[in-house]
């Protein structure tokens, strides 16, 4: 294989109650990306459309990647890279993620998969470092594995799959500011009281639990943030009130969509989703604040060959 083009879902980090932990992709969303092999040696960024990234193959979160793989495995070629960004960069849909996995997943293809999923996803975090500052796992890893992930430990990486209840969906805005992941994390305190660690955890655990069961009504329980939405939530204009409106449009959980200003909310079923897209828009149509919406299954299979 000389060429290959792929699709690498947008992602929801967090999920509220997951922080830095849990993430998941969605289909409605992802960017596309050719690579192909050049008999020169290295990587090179032939084309960027739909975001205002950096060529400089050092501080591009795909170029990263790619170079550390082609470094690993001593190959004697090299690699072009075109990304047609679709998830915009600062937000909250996993952007770099997108560009730093599906980046992990092509070159991986062109070498002949010499990698697993795990070890393409310790790449990928290459990528996040570079583009916020943090090798962060939870949107990579969904974007590599579709579905939810649980990174269950950092040192060493562990990537557990969770299931995905037949019947859950995502409705998400997008407001059109950016807010740079690393602004999102220096705003949230760095120690934790007891009572709000107890909670975060017991929370994770029932929607872990709820995804294991298809509970649809602890998975809504279970959708709380202590930790990052109390001190974030003040960085998206509106939070408070597209939750708000979003739960009474029948909503399972709100919650802010990895750092924002993407907002997310859990779904049982293609309607119920549906109308809480619309309750989310009718909030953000009376604001000057541009937005996008995205109504989505969760995308199970993750990065994928076009
Ligand atoms: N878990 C990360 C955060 C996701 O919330 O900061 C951002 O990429």
């Amino acid at each position: 294989m000389d060429i290959i083009k792929i699709f690498a879902p947008a992602t929801v980090a967090n999920v509220s109650c997951g922080f830095d932990a849990l993430g998941f992709a969605i289909n409605a969303v992802g960017d596309e990306m050719v690579l192909t092999k050049t008999e020169e040696k290295g990587v090179r960024i032939s084309k960027i459309e739909g975001a205002d990234l950096t060529n400089n193959i050092k501080h591009n979160a795909a170029s990263v990647v790619a170079l550390a793989m082609l470094h690993k495995i001593k190959a004697d070629f090299g690699i072009d890279i075109q990304l047609i960004k679709k998830v915009k960069p600062g937000s909250g849909l996993g952007s770099s993620a997108s560009s730093a996995a599906g980046a992990a997943f092509a070159v991986n293809e062109l070498l002949g998969k010499p990698f697993t999923k795990l070890e393409l996803t310790e790449f990928a975090r290459i990528g996040e470092e570079v583009a916020c500052g943090s090798p962060i796992a939870d949107n990579v890893a969904a974007a590599i594995y579709g579905g939810f992930i649980l990174v269950k430990s950092y040192k060493p990486l562990e990537i557990i799959k969770l299931p995905v209840p037949k019947n859950l969906w995502v409705a998400v805005i997008h407001p059109q500011i950016e807010v740079k992941t690393e602004d999102a994390r220096n705003v949230i305190k760095k120690d934790i009281p007891i009572v709000d660690a107890v909670a975060q955890s017991a929370n994770l655990a029932g929607l872990i639990s709820g995804l294991y069961t298809d509970d649809y009504q602890l998975i809504s329980r279970s959708i709380v943030d202590v930790i990052a939405e109390p001190y974030r939530k003040f960085l998206i204009p509106h939070f408070d009130e597209v939750k708000q409106e979003g739960l009474k449009a029948g909503a399972l959980g709100i919650g802010i969509s990895g750092s924002g200003p993407s907002i997310f909310a859990l779904c049982k079923g293609e309607n119920d989703a549906k109308k809480v897209a619309q309750a989310m828009r009718e909030v953000y149509q009376n604001s000057t604040i541009d937005f996008n919406i995205y109504v989505s299954k969760v995308n199970t299979e993750g990065v994928k060959i076009l």
